[in-house]
């Protein structure tokens, strides 16, 4: 496993396990001048920590929830954290034609996009991020991914807040308030291949997590609506990003039966949407190479690779 741990990140471990801390301790510790160490901090600073600087040396006092590249250092990719981007999938790709693996975070984006070119609000507090990743899977598995990513974020909102999530075909978390369905995350997958292999995937996630959520999206509910409490976004991260490359390991047979366990779309008669129209069905298990396979009306037997999904 890599290690992205950098100055940065060991200056506010010592802070984190002290209650005040003073510049030499944390210079002899990490055998560097005291200078490096004023300078790390005012960076710190500037990146939202709240270090106090005392004559008896330096406090950090607790921020909630704040999401920078040091409190994501022990995850296995370089991470890249942005407070404003267009869309962190645009900042992926471009690390992805350099070569990289990498996930990109940003506080808020201003043109967040979702499937169906639909648009993609992500105002500060909720998790707005692309993993890069160059898996050796063919195109033809590349379907693989989304149902890998909408599975590991699932259970990663299941481990970290306690509360009971589903999936809607192909890759919403759902969250059951009463009896309706309201969208928590979703999942986007775009990717460079050539001829019949992936050069790299981009896989976008967004998870309403402490944001506010738009008057536009009343089907929409976040982490913060469900639970009354603020929730620490890193732990979510990280836990998704563990489990993520933990399925990624596991046999595509096994990941089609996780997802069917967790979906409230098999058994269930749906509507689905598409730009070449509507077909009404019966949602009757996911073939191997990933389609829904709808049974409809007229008893035919249809395969449905893309579209949107309406549980009827
Ligand atoms: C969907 O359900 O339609 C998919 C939504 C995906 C949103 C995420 S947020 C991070 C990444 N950047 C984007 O612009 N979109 C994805």
């Amino acid at each position: 496993m890599k290690n992205y741990t950098s100055t940065k990140s060991k200056i506010l471990e010592l802070l984190k396990s002290h209650h005040i801390i003073s510049g030499e301790t944390i210079a002899k510790n990490l055998k560097i001048s005291r200078t490096a160490v004023w300078k790390h901090i005012k960076a710190l600073q500037k990146k939202g920590y709240n270090i106090q600087s005392t004559p008896k040396g330096y406090i950090l006092k607790n921020n909630h929830d704040l999401l920078t590249e040091e409190e994501l250092s022990d995850l296995p990719y370089k991470v890249y954290f942005f407070q404003k981007v267009t869309s962190t999938m645009d900042i992926a790709k471009d690390l992805g034609e350099k070569g990289e693996e990498a996930i990109v975070i940003a506080e808020t984006q201003t043109k967040g996009r979702g499937r169906m070119q639909r648009t993609w609000h992500s105002p500060s507090g909720g998790i707005w991020m692309s993993l890069l990743i160059r898996p050796s899977l063919s195109l033809k598995q590349a379907f693989l991914l989304t149902y890998i990513a909408s599975l590991a974020t699932a259970f990663a909102i299941e481990k970290i807040t306690n509360i009971k999530v589903y999936l809607k075909w192909p890759n919403d978390v759902i969250y059951k308030l009463n009896k309706e369905e309201k969208k928590l995350a979703g999942i986007l997958l775009e990717i460079k291949a050539e001829i019949d292999e992936i050069k790299y995937a981009v896989i976008g996630i967004g998870i309403n997590v402490n944001n506010e959520i738009s008057f536009l999206e009343p089907k929409a509910i976040s982490l913060k609506e469900i639970t009354g409490k603020i929730i620490q976004r890193k732990k979510i991260i990280k836990e998704l990003i563990f489990t993520f490359n933990k399925l990624l390991r596991e046999n595509p047979k096994e990941i089609l039966n996780l997802w069917k366990e967790k979906s409230l779309t098999i058994g269930r008669n749906v509507k689905i949407i598409h730009p070449e129209g509507e077909i009404e069905g019966l949602a009757l298990k996911l073939s191997e190479d990933g389609a829904l396979i709808l049974k409809t009306q007229q008893e035919k037997i249809l395969k449905i690779y893309s579209g949107d999904c309406i549980h009827l």
